[in-house]
């Protein structure tokens, strides 16, 4: 009896222990031992990439937003289809996705330098903040590592987790909180169309028939809509794409809430967040670009680190577009 109550006990002790250890957590500087260059060489090759491609940074961070929120951030965006599997990539919000290649390019040098060390998801993480990060020279916010690479993707879930341009304020809301996102994090995100283009058929309902009576949304300002139909010629237009934040779209600025404050958001997801006094709020304090500035670091924090697989889960991937 004695015997059992012993082997029970060191049983446990083990059992919970070894779910410790398994379960781990992203820290700063993971690859210290392991990899101690990694986090120099992500940024040595994002910023090569970023010096001659200036719309990188809005690809980048775009990518590890959705990563973040289909299964958490995994890397599962970036697995390729198979023939049984339709994966996140070739998902409807995927459109414009793109910056792939530089995630490759550094997978690349790091196998090289240590293989199976460093985690795709890691990379994305870590290069979304260092393409950004390149015009301001200064890194604009903590990643921690540690997390490890999924082994599913399925283009279903990127089509009912991604935020679609279309919602209200209600349904973004509650995405966010399904992610442990507070609507403070919804707004300070949303400034990330700081960057970047949009395609004109995921708002030019707005400028055509918005109500079904070939009208206009009355909440979008009359003279920047006038633009918009110059630009977008038609409702099915599913081909050009404008400037999300016009004249300022490669620059990370506070723009965004200027304009959004004016009526000149681009999405109707956008301009859903004037349409709640608390997060119309937010977006009036994020006129201040050193608040702008550190609530995006510490939101991007946040989302950085939703549902990540650390410890033994998931896999170091060989290749970031297939499981091992
Ligand atoms: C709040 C809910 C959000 C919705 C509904 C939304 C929707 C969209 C849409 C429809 C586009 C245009 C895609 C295209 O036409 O190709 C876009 C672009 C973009 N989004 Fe969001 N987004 C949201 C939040 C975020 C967040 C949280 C981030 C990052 C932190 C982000 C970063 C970007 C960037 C950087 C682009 C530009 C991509 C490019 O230039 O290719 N978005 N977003
Ligand atoms: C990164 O780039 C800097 C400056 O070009 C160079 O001095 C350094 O050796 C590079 N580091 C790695 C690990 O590639
Ligand atoms: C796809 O499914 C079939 C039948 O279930 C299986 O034989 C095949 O190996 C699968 N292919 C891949 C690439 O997983
Ligand atoms: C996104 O999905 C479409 C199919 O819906 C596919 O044709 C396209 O190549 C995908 N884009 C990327 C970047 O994978
Ligand atoms: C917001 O959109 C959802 C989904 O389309 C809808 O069910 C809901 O009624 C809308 N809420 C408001 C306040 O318009
Ligand atoms: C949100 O928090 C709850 C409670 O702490 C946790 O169970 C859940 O996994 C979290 N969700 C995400 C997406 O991180
Ligand atoms: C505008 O919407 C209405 C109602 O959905 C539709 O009957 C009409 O054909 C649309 N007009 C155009 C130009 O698409
Ligand atoms: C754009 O619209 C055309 C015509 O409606 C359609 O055939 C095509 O698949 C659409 N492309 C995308 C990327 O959605």
């Amino acid at each position: 009896m004695e015997n059992f109550k012993f082997s029970y006990t060191l049983f446990l002790f083990c059992f919970l222990t070894f779910e410790l250890c398994n379960r781990g957590e992203l820290r700063k500087n993971f690859y210290r031992t392991s990899c101690p260059h990694a986090e120099q060489i992500v940024q040595n090759i994002t910023w090569k990439n970023a010096a001659s491609n200036a719309a990188l940074p809005a690809k980048l961070l775009r990518m590890h937003f959705h990563d973040c929120f289909v299964r958490g951030c995994d890397d599962s965006i970036l697995i390729d289809s198979t023939t049984n599997n339709t994966a996140e990539k070739d998902a409807v919000p995927n459109r414009s996705l793109a910056g792939f290649e530089v995630i490759d390019e550094i997978k690349t040098q790091l196998e090289q330098t240590c293989p199976g060390k460093v985690s795709c998801a890691d990379i994305v993480a870590l290069a979304a903040r260092d393409s950004v990060s390149f015009q301001l020279d200064m890194s604009m916010w903590e990643v921690l590592t540690g997390r490890r690479d999924g082994i599913v993707s399925r283009d279903s879930e990127a089509v009912a987790e991604i935020p679609s341009p279309f919602s209200n304020f209600t349904t973004l809301k509650q995405s966010f909180a399904s992610k442990n996102l507070t609507v403070k994090d919804l707004v300070v995100l949303s400034g990330a169309h700081t960057i970047g283009m949009g395609h004109c058929n995921l708002f030019s309902n707005r400028l055509y028939n918005f109500t079904g009576k070939g009208d206009a949304d009355p909440s979008l300002d009359a003279a920047y809509a006038a633009t918009l139909r110059s630009q977008c010629r038609s409702l099915s237009d599913n081909t050009t794409t404008v400037e999300m934040d016009p004249g300022s779209s490669l620059v990370f600025d506070n723009r965004y809430f200027w304009t959004l404050l004016q009526g000149q958001g681009l999405f109707q997801s956008d301009a859903a967040l004037l349409t709640n006094n608390i997060a119309n709020g937010i977006a009036n304090e994020m006129l201040i670009f050193g608040k702008f500035l550190t609530e995006f670091s510490q939101s991007m924090k946040r989302m950085a680190t939703l549902g990540v697989l650390t410890g033994k889960a998931g896999e170091i991937r060989k290749k970031c577009s297939v499981v091992n």
